[in-house]
């Protein structure tokens, strides 16, 4: 998801506020070595704590900048008795210039030169969501950089290494050594963690009108180097499944003017299954194309032989009666084996969490009809 401009704001303030009151002094760098299986896949589906079948669960993109543990513990605690499964966080936070005290970030990329942050306000903020993650038995998956600028992205490599756009960020030997080195630093923090669910390439990685071979040469050289790290996790791409010839009705998102291709991408040996993102209010679709969107690529990964998984979903109004048709169609469809709605909501210490106009809040009656109601049917399907 692109945050909007405003969205965004709104987003960081409410963060900042969360900020200054409770930044914990206690250290918590917790890595638990654990012998039950780690996640995986089987076929066309997922396999989680020995358990195979399909996966309900969310999004929060800034669960790892709260500075609050209980508020941390809340999201956890709230997913666990709800029934929700895997949460996918964003495992970056990019940044041009060192900002004030008190502000979250973990990684700054300034006059060609990359700093990772790994102390209180920096990575241990991702520490803490990961050891809440293993108590409440939530699996995360973790994404190294955002296409869009939203917590700096790859126009943040760019502004410090040289290029004119985005693009510039999948070829280039310098910026890709610094990104290999934060997943490095990352993925070695966190590789023993019975919390990981998967580790992931990007956040909607898109090369505007770029050969499809860009992206799939960044995918297969970045996915064979994660598994050179951790050969015991899945790895996924994070892209909103773009690009497919097959079942296309020739509308936008099937096609290839974003640079990828969703079946080359997939068969890439190093990646474990596919994910897809669905926004008719973004992409000019109606919301019941969606449906398709979902068949088509259940077809496409049952073709390839790996789990698809609807990792994002969401519009501004009607959430219910728009949104459980697809998880429906979702739940029903052979390739498909997990959805994640965009995006979580909660209360917390400082208030409710950020509103982007997706928000499924915990206790309200959208929350009924898209969770609960989700995760009955899934346990009975
Ligand atoms: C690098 O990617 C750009 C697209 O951003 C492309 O124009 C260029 O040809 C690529 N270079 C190589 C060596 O693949
Ligand atoms: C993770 O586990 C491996 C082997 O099980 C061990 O060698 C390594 O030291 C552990 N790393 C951490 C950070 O605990
Ligand atoms: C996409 O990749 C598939 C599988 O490799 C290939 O058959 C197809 O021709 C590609 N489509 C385009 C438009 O590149
Ligand atoms: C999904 O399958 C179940 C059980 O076969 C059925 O009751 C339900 O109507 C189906 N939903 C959709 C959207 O096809």
């Amino acid at each position: 998801m692109k945050l909007t401009r405003a969205l965004l704001n709104l987003a960081s303030l409410a963060l900042a506020a969360t900020a200054l009151p409770s930044l914990h002094t206690t250290t918590t760098t917790t890595t638990t070595i654990t012998t039950s299986a780690n996640p995986s896949t089987s076929g066309l589906q997922f396999t989680i704590d020995g358990e195979t079948g399909y996966f309900a669960g969310t999004n929060s993109y800034w669960i790892g900048f709260l500075t609050d543990n209980d508020d941390v513990d809340t999201v956890m605690k709230d997913l666990k008795s709800s029934g929700l499964k895997i949460l996918r966080v964003w495992g970056f936070n990019d940044v041009t210039t060192k900002p004030s005290s008190g502000t979250v970030w973990f990684q700054l990329h300034e006059n060609g030169q990359s700093t990772i942050n790994t102390g209180s306000d920096g990575l241990e903020r991702l520490d803490y969501v990961v050891s809440s993650a293993e108590q409440h038995d939530i699996k995360l998956i973790i994404n190294f950089v955002n296409y869009w600028t939203d917590y700096g992205g790859m126009s943040a490599y760019v502004s410090a290494y040289g290029g004119s756009s985005e693009s510039d960020f999948y070829n280039s030997t310098i910026m890709q050594t610094a990104y290999q080195t934060y997943i490095e630093a990352v993925v070695s923090r966190y590789k023993n963690s019975s919390a990981v669910f998967a580790w992931e390439l990007a956040n909607e990685p898109r090369c505007p009108g770029c050969d499809t071979s860009v992206i799939y040469d960044w995918v297969e050289k970045t996915s064979k180097y994660i598994k050179g790290l951790d050969a015991d996790h899945l790895v996924c791409i994070g892209d909103e499944g773009f690009g497919l010839d097959t079942d296309s009705d020739g509308s936008y998102p099937y096609q290839f003017a974003e640079g990828l291709n969703f079946t080359a991408n997939l068969g890439i040996e190093t990646i474990d299954f596919a994910t897809l993102h669905l926004y008719p209010d973004s992409w000019g679709t109606s919301d019941d194309w969606g449906n398709g969107w979902i068949t088509s690529h259940g077809a496409a990964c049952s073709a390839v032989g790996k789990p698809c998984l609807l990792e994002e979903y969401g519009v501004t109004s009607n959430h219910c009666s728009v949104e459980a048709p697809w998880q429906s169609t979702a739940l029903n469809t052979t390739g498909v084996s997990g959805d994640l709605f965009w995006q979580y909501g909660d209360t917390l210490s400082t208030g409710e969490s950020p509103d982007d106009g997706n928000t499924i809040y915990y206790g309200t009656s959208d929350y009924t009809c898209l969770v609960t109601d989700h995760v009955a049917a899934i346990a009975q399907a």
